[in-house]
């Protein structure tokens, strides 16, 4: 990966689930590595067991949005990896507001203290739901964001604001925006893992609307390189994509999570769909590909792993999901209008 330039970097967002994988990434390399995590719902530091006592992995937690953590965070960092967020797109249609505080208003206070210290990198990780949906072909890097859900919308705000100080202050900013990416350690309120811990725990799959959908599958692996890559060789001020070229419909993904796991075909349920569902996402990601990147991982390959892994570790998921289930689907689906089943 040639020479890093960074003796100490900031890692937001590190107890999450592709945080938690960057953090391993970057320990591999002659690092210390400051982890600045609010731990919600989404954050654990089991995420980050096996490394959470290395001797160069200093743990913090705190908010992005607070001006005191951050700067305590970022003292003596040279560079700054921003995961932190809320993630999930069916929570923001329900309660936008923190979608906003974290993402929009916590990546200004990063920014604003990454100006002050003078980082030289600050690397923002959004997505490619910024563009909105992409019916055909796929996204460039220098086509005009069309976010269509609170998240979505978070995101590309955060985005202008980063921009914005690379144009006003020349701060030196980074962009990835990545596709669905899945593997271990990812909440069970996203599909992938949703639908593997339902068929483990003897419930349906609930696949909104027809199934569809289109997304385009990243291992998390792979996701953590393609940002490593562009810490190191990514040009200041600019975006970069991150896609796999794995599209598949959302049913087939079920249907391959069924097969793999010897469930009854019967378990896939269609619910009704969720509003404003983007159709598909594609990005096209050759600027990247530039960088020296390419995904490794197949998708049938991933999620095998993946499934190996979820099999394995229900005494990571089963709380997760008993809490996500009472904090949260039992009114997404009572919302959608669907019988609704204690896990
Ligand atoms: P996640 O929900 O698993 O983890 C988010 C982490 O951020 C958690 O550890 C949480 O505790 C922390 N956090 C939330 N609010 C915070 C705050 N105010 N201050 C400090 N920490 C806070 O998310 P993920 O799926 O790992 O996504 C990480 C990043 O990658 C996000 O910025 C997301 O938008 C982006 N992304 C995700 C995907 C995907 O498919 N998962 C794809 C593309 C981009
Ligand atoms: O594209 C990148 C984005 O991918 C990230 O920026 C987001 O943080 C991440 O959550 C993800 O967003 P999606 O909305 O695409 O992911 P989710 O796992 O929620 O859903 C994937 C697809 O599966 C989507 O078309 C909705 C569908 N779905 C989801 C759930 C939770 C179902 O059919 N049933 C479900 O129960």
């Amino acid at each position: 990966m040639g020479l890093q330039p960074f003796r100490r970097i900031l890692v937001t967002g590190g107890a999450g689930f592709i945080g938690s994988h960057f953090v391993r990434l970057a320990l591999e390399h002659d690092l210390e590595v400051v982890v600045l995590d609010k731990l919600t719902y989404a954050g654990s530091l089991l995420n980050l067991e096996g490394v959470l006592d290395h001797p160069r992995l200093h743990f913090l937690q705190g908010d992005i949005a607070d001006p005191a953590a951050v700067a305590e965070a970022i003292a003596g960092c040279q560079a700054v990896v921003n995961f932190a967020a809320e993630t999930h797109v069916d929570r923001s249609l329900l309660e936008p507001a923190a979608f906003v505080q974290t993402n929009v208003w916590g990546t200004m206070v990063l920014l604003e203290h990454a100006l002050r210290t003078g980082v030289q990198r600050f690397l923002h990780v959004s997505t490619d739901e910024v563009y909105g949906e992409v019916l055909t072909g796929a996204a460039r890097e220098i086509d005009p964001l069309h976010p269509r859900n609170p998240y979505a919308a978070s995101k590309a705000a955060a985005e202008h604001f980063v921009f914005s100080y690379w144009t006003s202050y020349r701060l030196p900013v980074l962009v990835t925006r990545g596709c669905n990416t899945y593997g271990p350690y990812q909440h069970p309120e996203k599909f992938i893992p949703l639908a593997i811990t339902n068929l483990l725990s003897g419930q349906p799959i609930p696949l909104y609307g027809d199934g569809l959908h289109e997304r385009d599958w990243l291992y998390v692996d792979d996701h953590c390189r393609a940002i490593w890559t562009v810490l190191l060789h990514g040009q200041p001020g600019q975006a970069y994509n991150i896609g796999a070229s794995q599209h598949r419909p959302n049913i087939a993904v079920a249907r391959a999570i069924v097969h793999l796991l010897g469930a009854d075909p019967a378990s896939i349920v269609h619910v009704s769909d969720r509003p404003g569902h983007d159709r598909r996402y594609a990005v096209e990601w050759s600027k990247l590909a530039a960088l020296g990147w390419a995904p490794r991982t197949s998708c049938e390959e991933g999620l095998a792993r993946t499934i190996a892994w979820y099999r394995s570790r229900p005494d990571w998921w089963t709380a997760r999901r008993d809490e996500a289930f009472a904090a949260y689907y039992a009114r997404n689906y009572r919302d959608r209008g669907t019988p609704v089943t204690q896990p």
